[in-house]
C-alpha cells in the first residue's frame, strides 16, 4: 500500500516520541512491502515562534492532501502560565481537529499483564481491563461561544451540542460495542445539564437499532469513582468532549502509565492518530518520554487502512519491550538505561527480524544484543 503521512511532532517530547513511530513505521513498510511517504510540518507552540500561528496555513494544507496523520503532542508552559495569552498553541490541535472534521477520538484503555504492579490501583481490579472510550472531538464546550466580559471579571464556555453531532459518535461506539463486549456506557451529566439530556434521548433512540448491545448510563462523577472501583465493568464508553478528556487521563492509570495510551482521531474523510499524553516539557530531550503511545498509534493508523498483520506486528513487539522492561522510567524502575530512543529501537528491531529467536532479545539486558 502507498501512503503519504503527515507527521506534526510538535512541542515537548512530541518529536522525540514521533520520530520513533516514524522508525516503526518505515520497518513496517520495509517488511510488508509498502510505500509510506512522510512529511513533517510545525503545530503548537514551535509554529507559534516561527510563524505567529499554531496552525499555520502550510501546515493544515499538507494534512488534507496526506493519507492519514501522525500527530506528537502540543503545548509549552510559557502560555501556561500566561491567562492573558491571546494564541495559544492547542489552540492549533483544536482547529486541526475542527478543520478535519476529526469528531470521533477513540482511546483505548487495556491493562497489560507484564505491568499490574506499575498502576497504584490494585492487581485484582484492573487485570484483565479493555475499555475503548469513544470520545466526541468536535463539540461541546471546547468549541461553544466563550466570552469575557469588558471588565475582565466574568466569563463563560457555552456547552453546545446537536443531535447530528451525538449520532454519528453514537453510531461509531454502537459498532465498536458489537465488534467487542456488546456494551456501551453512556458518561454524562443528565442529573444537571441540558446537553447531557440530549445526549441520553439521542444514544437512547440509536440503541434501538443495536438489540444486540446492552446500553447502561453513569453520571461523569460517578462514572470517576466507577473507572477506579471497578474498571472492568466497562466496554465501550460513549461521552461528550470534555468529559472523555477528563476520564481517558484518569484511565490511563490502569495502564500504569498515560505514555502508553494511543489514540485515533477520526472524521468522514481523514484521520489523525495522536498519543493522549501533553507535551511533558520537563522531560524534553531528556530521552525519557515513553514513545510506546505514539508508536501505537501508528498501529491504530495502520488498522484504519485495514492493515490487521502490521498492525499486530506492533503490538506484539511493543508487548515484548514491556515484558523484557525495555521500557523507559515511568514504566521501569529496574533498569535506567533504557532511552526513548533505545525503545523504538529495538520495536524497530523486532519488526526487521520476525525469524529472530528471543535469545537475542533476552540477552539485552546483559548487554550483549546487537540492539542496544
Ligand atoms: C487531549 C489534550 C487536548 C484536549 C489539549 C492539549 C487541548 O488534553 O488530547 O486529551 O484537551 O483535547
Ligand atoms: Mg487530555
Amino acid at each position: 500500500m502507498k501512503l503519504q503521512i503527515a507527521v506534526l511532532p510538535g512541542d515537548g517530547v512530541g518529536p522525540e516520541v514521533t520520530d520513533q513511530a516514524v522508525k516503526v513505521l518505515k520497518a513496517i513498510a520495509s517488511e510488508f512491502d509498502h510505500t509510506f511517504k512522510f512529511k513533517t510540518a510545525h503545530v503548537g507552540a514551535v509554529a507559534i515562534d516561527h510563524y505567529n500561528d499554531p496552525l499555520p496555513d502550510a501546515t493544515l494544507k499538507l494534512c488534507k492532501s496526506s493519507d492519514a496523520i501522525l500527530f506528537g503532542a502540543i503545548g509549552h508552559p510559557k502560555y501556561d502560565n500566561d491567562p492573558s495569552a491571546k494564541v495559544r498553541p492547542e489552540q492549533g490541535l483544536l482547529k486541526l481537529r475542527k478543520e478535519l472534521g476529526l469528531f470521533a477520538n477513540i482511546r483505548p484503555v487495556k491493562a497489560y499483564d507484564t505491568l499490574l504492579d506499575k498502576s497504584p490501583l490494585k492487581r485484582h481490579i484492573i487485570k484483565g481491563v479493555d475499555i475503548s472510550i469513544y470520545r466526541e472531538l468536535t463539540g461541546g464546550i471546547y468549541f461553544g461561544k466563550k466570552q469575557t466580559s469588558e471588565d475582565g471579571n466574568t466569563a463563560s464556555d457555552l456547552c453546545e451540542y446537536t443531535r447530528e453531532e451525538i449520532e454519528r459518535i453514537a453510531h461509531l461506539a454502537f459498532d465498536a460495542a458489537q465488534n467487542r463486549r456488546n456494551k456501551v456506557t453512556l458518561v454524562d451529566k443528565a442529573n444537571v445539564l441540558e446537553s447531557s439530556r440530549l445526549w441520553r434521548k439521542v444514544v437512547t433512540e440509536i440503541s434501538k437499532q443495536y438489540s444486540d448491545v446492552e446500553l447502561d448510563f453513569l453520571f461523569v462523577d460517578n462514572a470517576a469513582m466507577q473507572m477506579i472501583l471497578n474498571p472492568k465493568q466497562f466496554d465501550v464508553i460513549l461521552t461528550e468532549n470534555m468529559f472523555g478528556d477528563i476520564i481517558s487521563d484518569e484511565a490511563s492509570v490502569i495502564g500504569g502509565s498515560i505514555g502508553l495510551l494511543a489514540s485515533a482521531s477520526v472524521g468522514k474523510k481523514y484521520a489523525m492518530f495522536e498519543p493522549i499524553h501533553g507535551s511533558y516539557p520537563q522531560a524534553t530531550n531528556k530521552g525519557i518520554a515513553n514513545p510506546v503511545a505514539s508508536i501505537l498509534s501508528a498501529a491504530m493508523l495502520l488498522e484504519h487502512f485495514e492493515l490487521y498483520n502490521e498492525a499486530q506486528m506492533i503490538r506484539i513487539a511493543v508487548e515484548k519491550s514491556l515484558k523484557l522492561q525495555i521500557s523507559t522510567p515511568d514504566v521501569n524502575t529496574k533498569y535506567d538505561h533504557i532511552t526513548t530512543n533505545k525503545v523504538g529501537d529495538f520495536i524497530e528491531d523486532f519488526i526487521n527480524n520476525p525469524g529472530d529467536t528471543n535469545m537475542n532479545f533476552t540477552n539485552i539486558h546483559l548487554g550483549q544484543s546487537t540492539i542496544i
